[in-house]
C-alpha cells in the first residue's frame, strides 16, 4: 500500500508542517485526517513563513491533492479566511482541496464554550486549551448533537436547526458561564457565506480516498498534536480531544486499518509543551529560556510561550510504540548547537522505584523525577549540514544515541527552518 503516516510523538509542534511539506513532494495526495484550527503546522519556503491550520501542508506543493477528511473538526469560517490568506499569497486552492461532507463543524458558540469553561477552572483544573472549540465540537459529536459540513449545505439548515441550537448555546453560556453570548443571525450569516465559498469542495472524501489508492496515488497521512495530546494515551485530561496517533487515521479517514502502513514519527530533539500538564523533564531556569530562544519556541496558533526540557525517552518510547512507527525524523537538531552538555531522560524516578514506563494517572507523572544520562554536546554548528556525515562528530552520537534507546531508525534529521534544512538517511 503506497501510504505514509507522519505523526506527533511529543506535546505536538514538533516540526511536522515542515516534514509534511519536504515528504509532499513524493506523494500525490495529503490528508489532515483529526484535530482542527488548534494545530499550526508552520512551514518555511524562502524565508516565506505559513503557518496552517486546517490546510493540509501539501497545498504549498503545486499539483498535490489535499483532503480535509470526516475525523477533523472544522470551523467554516476560519478555513475561509485561511484559504483566502493563502490566495492573498500566491498559492493556489481550488480543486485541489477536498472536504469531508461528515466532518464535525465547529461554530463560534463552541469556541465561546470552550474559553468561558477554561476560564472557570482554576489552578491545576486548567488545560491550556487553544480555545478554538476544539474540544466542545468534539463532545458535541459523540454526544450526538453535533452537525458536519454536508448539513451546513441543505435547504432548510439554518433557521430551523442551527438557530435553535446557537439559542441553547447562548442560555449555557448566558446562565451557566455568565459569559458573553453568539449573535444569532449574524453567526448564521457568517456560517452561510463560509458554507457557500467552501460548497463546491465539499464531498465524500472516503470514496474520493479510495479512488486514489485505486488508482496507484501515494496518500500521505498528517497527523495534528502529538502522542502525548492524545485523548487515550496521552497525558489525560491535559489532552485534546481526537485520536493523535496513527490508531485515529482509519476513523478518521473512512479507509480500512490495513491501509496504515509506514508510520514516521516526528521527534524534536528535546521536549516542548504548551498548556498546562505534567512535564517531566521541563527546565524552568536559563538552560530552558536558551531553547526557547534558540528554537523560536512560541505557539503557532496562540502565540504562547513553550515550556521546554530536555528529551524524554520514556515519552518518546510510548509514542513509538502506540503509533507503531517504523522510521523517525528528528528534527530541531540545530537548536542543541553550542551546549556543553546535553542531557537525556532515559527513565523516570516514582517513590524511590524505576518507572520506565508512562503512568497513567496525571498525578503521578507530575510526582516522577527523570533519570538522566548526560552526553557531550558540539562545538560546531548543525545547522549547515546537508548530510550526516557533515554533522559534528557529537551531534552524530546525539543522533545514534537517540536512535538506539527509541529502538527506531532516524531517516531524517531536520537543522533548521528553511524547507531545504534536511538531511535524509537510508534506515
Ligand atoms: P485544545 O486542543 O485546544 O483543546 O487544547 C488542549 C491541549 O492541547 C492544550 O494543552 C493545547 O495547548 C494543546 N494543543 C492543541 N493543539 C496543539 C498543537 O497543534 N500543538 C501543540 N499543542 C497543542
Amino acid at each position: 500500500m503506497k501510504t505514509l503516516a507522519v505523526v506527533g510523538l511529543q506535546w505536538g509542534d514538533e516540526g511536522k508542517g515542515k516534514i509534511v511539506d519536504y515528504l509532499s513532494r513524493k506523494h500525490d495526495v495529503i490528508v489532515r485526517c483529526q484535530g482542527g484550527s488548534n494545530a499550526g503546522h508552520t512551514v518555511v519556503i524562502d524565508a516565506e513563513k505559513y503557518a496552517l491550520h486546517l490546510v493540509p501542508s501539501g497545498i504549498l506543493t503545486p499539483g498535490k491533492m489535499n483532503v480535509i477528511a470526516n475525523g477533523v473538526v472544522i470551523d467554516p469560517v476560519m478555513l475561509v479566511k485561511e484559504i483566502e490568506d493563502l490566495r492573498s499569497r500566491g498559492v493556489t486552492v481550488s480543486d485541489n482541496l477536498l472536504i469531508s461532507d461528515r466532518a464535525h463543524v465547529v461554530f463560534n458558540y463552541h469556541r465561546a464554550l470552550d474559553q468561558a469553561q477554561e476560564a472557570g477552572r482554576s489552578g491545576e483544573q486548567k488545560i491550556g486549551t487553544t480555545g478554538r472549540g476544539i474540544g466542545p465540537a468534539y463532545a458535541d459529536k459523540y454526544s450526538r448533537s453535533g452537525f458536519r459540513m454536508g448539513d451546513l449545505l441543505g435547504g432548510d439548515f439554518y433557521q430551523s436547526v442551527l438557530k435553535p441550537r446557537i439559542v441553547e448555546a447562548n442560555r449555557l453560556l448566558k446562565e451557566y458561564f455568565a459569559a458573553p453570548e453568539v449573535p444569532v443571525d449574524e453567526t448564521i450569516a457568517e456560517v452561510r457565506n463560509a458554507a457557500e465559498a467552501l460548497r463546491a469542495n465539499v464531498t465524500d472524501t472516503a470514496a474520493a480516498l479510495r479512488g486514489f489508492l485505486r488508482a496507484g496515488r501515494k496518500v500521505l497521512f498528517e497527523g495534528a498534536q502529538g502522542a502525548l495530546l492524545d485523548i487515550d494515551y496521552g497525558t489525560y485530561p491535559y489532552v485534546t480531544s481526537s485520536n493523535t496517533t496513527s490508531a485515529g487515521i482509519p476513523t478518521g479517514t473512512g479507509l480500512p486499518p490495513q491501509v496504515v502502513g509506514k508510520v514516521l514519527g516526528v521527534l524534536k530533539a528535546y521536549t516542548t509543551r504548551v498548556g498546562t500538564g505534567p512535564f517531566p523533564t521541563e527546565l524552568t531556569d536559563a538552560t530552558g529560556e536558551l531553547l526557547r530562544e534558540r528554537g523560536g519556541e512560541y505557539g503557532a496558533t496562540t502565540g504562547r510561550p513553550r515550556r521546554c526540557g530536555w528529551f524524554d525517552l520514556v515519552a518518546a518510547r510510548q509514542g513509538v510504540a502506540i503509533n507503531g512507527c517504523t522510521s523517525i525524523a528528528l528534527t530541531k537538531l540545530d537548536v542543541l548547537d553550542g551546549f556543553d552538555r546535553i542531557r537525556i531522560c532515559v527513565a523516570y524516578e516514582l517513590d524511590g522505584r524505576k518507572v520506565e514506563h508512562m503512568p497513567a494517572g496525571a498525578r503521578d507523572l507530575g510526582r516522577v523525577k527523570p533519570v538522566y544520562e548526560e552526553v557531550a554536546g558540539w562545538k560546531g554548528s548543525a545547522a549547515q549540514a546537508r548530510h550526516f556525515e557533515d554533522l559534528p562528530k557529537k551531534a552524530q552520537s546525539y543522533v545514534a544515541r537517540i536512535e538506539k534507546l527509541v529502538g527506531c531508525p532516524i531517516t531524517m534529521v531536520s537543522v533548521g527552518r528553511e524547507r531545504t534544512a534536511i538531511i535524509t538517511r537510508s534506515a
